[in-house]
């Protein structure tokens, strides 16, 4: 009866351990995806120069009136309803962006604020 106890103990622990290694590996197999590879699961046919572009744009134009703040601050669905509205406020304060400008600064911070 003790080897019994004493076997199913041993067993339990085993497999305790493998499991917890198997969680352990998964976790870092998790792939950390660069700037450019979330852009292009997000968007069609997005390059390095729209991603440069729309963080140029971003840290010029949006900067004009307050300071930039950091992509992450914000969620994706944050920044997608933000930047409309902005782009709005800038163009009424004859600071000019345009659509395809706002498409750019959109998909920047959309794809930083992803990762
Ligand atoms: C004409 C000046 C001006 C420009 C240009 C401007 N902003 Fe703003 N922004 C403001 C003002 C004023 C506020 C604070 C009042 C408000 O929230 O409407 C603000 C607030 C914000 C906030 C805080 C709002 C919140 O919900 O936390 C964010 C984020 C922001 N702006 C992002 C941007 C982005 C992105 C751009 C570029 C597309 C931009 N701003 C361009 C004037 C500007």
């Amino acid at each position: 009866m003790k080897k019994i106890i004493l076997i199913s103990t041993i067993t339990i622990v085993l497999s305790a351990c493998a499991t917890s290694k198997e969680n352990s590996s998964s976790a870092e197999k998790k792939v950390i995806l660069s700037d450019l590879e979330m852009g292009q699961k997000l968007y069609q046919n997005y390059t390095q120069a729209n991603f440069d572009d729309g963080k140029n744009l971003y840290n010029s134009k949006c900067a004009a009136c307050h300071a930039a703040k950091y992509p992450t601050s914000k969620s994706p669905e944050e920044w997608k309803a933000i930047v409309p509205n902005m782009t709005a406020l800038s163009n009424k304060k004859n600071k000019p962006i345009s659509s395809d400008e706002e498409v750019l600064i959109t998909k920047y911070l959309v794809t930083v604020s992803s990762k």
